[in-house]
């Protein structure tokens, strides 16, 4: 691995991490119990409907790698690259030993155009993207791995790299608190409940706030939103950017949208995300819902271990988006009623086990008296469970007292 490398400019990263893999799994209680209650929950509509798909699919991946004339260099050991610089930094992927011109080709159009998507990749996933043997999988990614040096490293590098963490706002102060100042780049947020809770209008206002300055609660951004159930509404868009006083014709050409029509097909929008996020300046990734095909496709007791494998690499593959481009990925989720509780609220996230240790940072939504809705913090890393209050306006989403 030589030392020196030369830097290349990432003109059009296409990623593409993602490949569906049966996987077994022991399927607990919980998700026996989910099958059999599913219908309690709020599913969304699950018609299976094939057409655009195709076009989506052979969408053909461009990667490019045009050589910096600049003979800037860096000493990949000198110092732990920061999120931010790897999200700048583009090593020559042919500087990797062993990959030559035949390699670099498969890589590149299998979607890993940076050493940044070939070290977060598992060796096996991007031996069945690219058709390359088990063995240089293994080198290139742990190769991939040494170039950024990633690997240990001391808490005081990890708290440096929390710094570059940037948080867009939900719109509701009292929320931002709630889950730390606002759903975090590098993580995967879910916001579960009933409907009517909110779910859908927090999406279509963190895709208006994600464009604003990083000082008012945004990343200067654009947002791709993957639709499961047709309840995106270009007009709560036009709504909101008008309360904050935005150009809305602006704040619209800035949101990529695609329907998804069915699980496979979701699947397939998020491997080709990461083309779409380095051409539109995609700061965030919205998935509205993301478990509503699976729940409509996969009946019966005999396919939930196939559903929740096939779920949980979708689920990785999102994580991952999250980390490779510092972004924040948010995912919606419904709820199912447990009808063997006694006391306390009897809604439960669906998903199972799966989606509980998926997400970041979990928040659960329930509704309160009039437009007032309670977010409730479930589950994060470094912040204490708590409520907030919010509600839901023409001109978006707001503190109660707003
Ligand atoms: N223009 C508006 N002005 C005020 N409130 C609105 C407006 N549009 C929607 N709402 C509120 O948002 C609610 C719908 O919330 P949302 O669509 O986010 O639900 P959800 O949690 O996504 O539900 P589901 O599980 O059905 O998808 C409406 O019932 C209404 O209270
Ligand atoms: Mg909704």
């Amino acid at each position: 691995m030589p030392r020196k490398k030369k830097l290349e400019p990432v003109e059009e990263s296409s990623v593409n991490p993602a490949i569906v893999q049966e996987k077994g799994e022991n399927i607990d209680e919980d998700l026996f119990k989910e099958e059999i209650f599913s219908d309690e929950g709020t599913i969304g509509q699950g018609g299976i409907d094939n057409e655009g798909i195709a076009e989506e699919s052979t969408q053909k991946k461009k990667s490019s790698n045009k050589k910096n004339e600049s003979e800037e260099t860096t000493d990949s050991d000198a110092k732990m690259p920061l999120v931010d610089e790897l999200e700048v930094l583009n090593y020559n992927i042919q500087d990797l030993p062993g990959v030559g011109g035949t390699t670099t080709k498969k890589l590149q159009e299998a979607g890993y155009s940076t050493l940044q998507a070939i070290a977060m990749t598992p060796p096996a996933q991007l031996q069945d993207d690219c058709a390359l043997g088990e063995k240089t999988c293994e080198k290139i990614v742990q190769a991939a791995r040494e170039a950024l040096n990633i690997g240990f490293q001391t808490a005081d590098v990890v708290w440096e790299k929390r710094k570059s963490i940037k948080k867009i706002s939900t719109g509701s102060h009292a929320v931002d608190e709630l889950i730390g100042g606002g759903v975090e780049s590098g993580s995967l947020t879910e916001f579960y409940g009933e409907y009517r809770t909110g779910k859908t209008q927090i999406m279509h206002q963190l895709c208006v706030n994600v464009q604003k300055s990083v000082e008012e609660g945004g990343m200067n951004g654009g947002a791709l939103y993957i639709d499961t159930e047709s309840t995106f509404r270009p007009e709560r868009i036009v709504q909101m950017a008008n309360g904050q006083g935005m150009d809305y014709k602006k704040v619209l050409k800035n949101i990529t949208y695609a329907r998804a029509y069915n699980s496979d097909h979701q699947v397939i929008l998020v491997k080709d995300a990461p083309r779409i996020i380095a051409e539109h300046n995609i700061k965030l990734v919205i998935i509205d819902s993301v478990i509503t095909h699976f729940r409509s496709e996969f009946i019966g007791r005999g396919t939930l271990a196939k559903r929740q494998g096939v779920l949980n690499l979708h689920l990785h593959n999102l994580h991952r988006m999250a980390e490779i481009y510092n972004i924040p990925v948010v995912i919606t989720n419904q709820v199912m009623s447990k009808p063997d509780t006694l006391f306390g609220d009897p809604n439960q996230a669906t998903g199972g086990h799966v989606l509980a240790h998926a997400g970041t940072v979990r928040v659960y939504l329930k509704k309160g008296k009039g437009d007032e809705r309670i977010a409730k913090m479930i589950d994060a890393p470094h912040l204490p469970q708590g409520e907030a209050v919010f509600a839901i306006h023409e001109d978006g989403i707001k503190d109660v007292d707003e």
